[in-house]
C-alpha cells in the first residue's frame, strides 16, 4: 500500500490474540493486545499528537510557525515531534529526567527540542512531585515562548483521539468486549476507549495502577485525578507492581511482541482479571516498544 506521508500510517493497528500466554498461566479466556507500537513514533501517543495538532490548525488555534510545547514522559513528545516536523511547526518537550534517554533521542531525531527538568526521586520512574516540577517549567516556557500548549493532562481531545480511533478500531475487529484494562497516565486512552466500548457492549473497564508511588512503570502511575473522566466510567482498579510489569514485558517478548514496561503492566492486569473472572474476552494496549527502555532495564 502507498501513503502520501507518515501521518497516514498512524492508527489502524493490529490486534493479536495472546492464547499461548493465557495457557501458560493456566487460565481460561481470551486476551487481545492492540499493537500500538505499529506507528511511526512507535507508540499509541502518535494518535493524540495527530488528532490535537490537526484540529488546532483547522480551528486556527495554532498559528503558522508558532512553537508547540508539551509536558511529556516522552511518547507524546515523540508523536508531537514527528507530527510537527511533517506539518512544519517547531516543537519543544518538557520532560522529567527519570524518563528513558531513548525517548529524548527520538524527539531530537524528529527535530524537536527537549527541556529536561531535574527530579527529586532517585528511581528510574517519575513521581507526582516530579510531575509537578515539570508542570511548573512547562507553564513558564509556554508564556516565555508564546507557545501553543498541547496540555494532554487536561485536554479532552486526548481522550477523543482514542474514542474515534483506538476504541472504534477495537469494536470493528472484535464486535464485543467483556473487559478493558489500561495502565493510566493522563487517562486519555482509558477514558476514550472505555467510553466508546461501553456505548456498544457490556464492557467492564479497569484502571491498572502501580502498587506504590515510587515505581518504574514509565508513562503513568502518577496518582493524579483525570479531569475529563466521567463518573461511573471506571469499574475498579487492578494493582500491578514494577516487578510484575517487567515479568509481563518478558512474557510478551517470548511470543514475539517486544513491547514496553507499561504494556507488561497491562498484560499482568489482564491475567489478574481472567484469574478472578474466567472465560472473558479482555483487551489491552501494547502502548509502545521495548526498545525505548534498553537503558533502564
Ligand atoms: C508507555 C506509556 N504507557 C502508558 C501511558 C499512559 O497513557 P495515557 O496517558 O493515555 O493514560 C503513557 C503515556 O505517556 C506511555 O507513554
Amino acid at each position: 500500500m502507498i501513503y502520501d506521508d507518515a501521518l497516514e500510517i498512524i492508527g489502524s493497528t493490529p490486534l493479536v490474540k495472546l492464547s499461548k500466554i493465557v495457557e501458560k498461566y493456566e487460565l481460561k479466556g481470551e486476551i487481545y493486545a492492540k499493537v500500538e507500537y505499529y506507528s511511526p513514533g512507535l507508540s499509541k501517543k502518535d494518535r493524540i499528537a495527530k488528532y490535537i495538532i490537526e484540529k488546532a490548525i483547522r480551528e486556527n488555534k495554532l498559528k503558522k510557525g508558532q512553537t508547540v510545547i508539551e509536558q511529556t514522559s516522552g511518547n507524546t513528545g515523540i508523536g508531537l515531534a514527528l507530527v510537527c516536523s511533517i506539518l512544519g511547526y517547531p516543537f519543544i518537550a518538557v520532560m522529567s529526567e527519570g524518563n528513558s534517554i531513548e525517548r529524548v533521542k527520538m524527539i531530537e531525531a524528529f527535530g524537536g527540542k527537549v527541556e529536561i527538568v531535574k527530579q527529586k526521586s532517585k528511581h528510574t520512574g517519575v513521581s507526582k512531585d516530579d510531575m509537578d516540577l515539570v508542570e511548573r517549567r512547562f507553564k513558564e516556557l509556554t508564556k516565555e515562548l508564546n507557545a501553543f500548549p498541547v496540555s494532554q493532562f487536561s485536554n479532552e481531545d486526548n481522550a477523543w483521539a482514542h474514542y474515534y480511533g483506538t476504541g472504534k478500531e477495537i469494536l470493528d475487529d472484535l464486535k464485543d468486549v467483556d473487559v478493558f484494562v489500561d495502565f493510566v497516565g493522563t487517562g486519555g486512552s482509558f477514558v476514550g476507549i472505555s467510553q466508546r466500548l461501553k456505548e456498544d457492549c457490556d464492557c467492564l473497564c479497569y484502571k491498572v495502577i502501580p502498587d506504590k508511588e515510587s515505581h518504574s512503570i514509565q508513562g503513568g502511575g502518577y496518582f493524579k485525578e483525570i479531569p475529563f473522566e466521567e463518573e461511573d466510567l471506571c469499574d475498579g482498579e487492578i494493582v500491578v507492581s514494577s516487578e510484575e510489569a517487567k515479568e509481563g514485558m518478558e512474557e510478551l517478548a517470548k511470543v514475539g511482541l517486544y513491547a514496553g514496561i507499561s504494556s507488561g503492566a497491562n498484560l499482568m492486569g489482564a491475567l489478574k482479571v481472567l484469574k478472578n473472572n474466567p472465560n472473558k474476552k479482555v483487551v489491552i494496549l501494547l502502548n509502545d516498544v521495548g526498545l525505548k527502555y534498553l537503558s533502564v532495564m
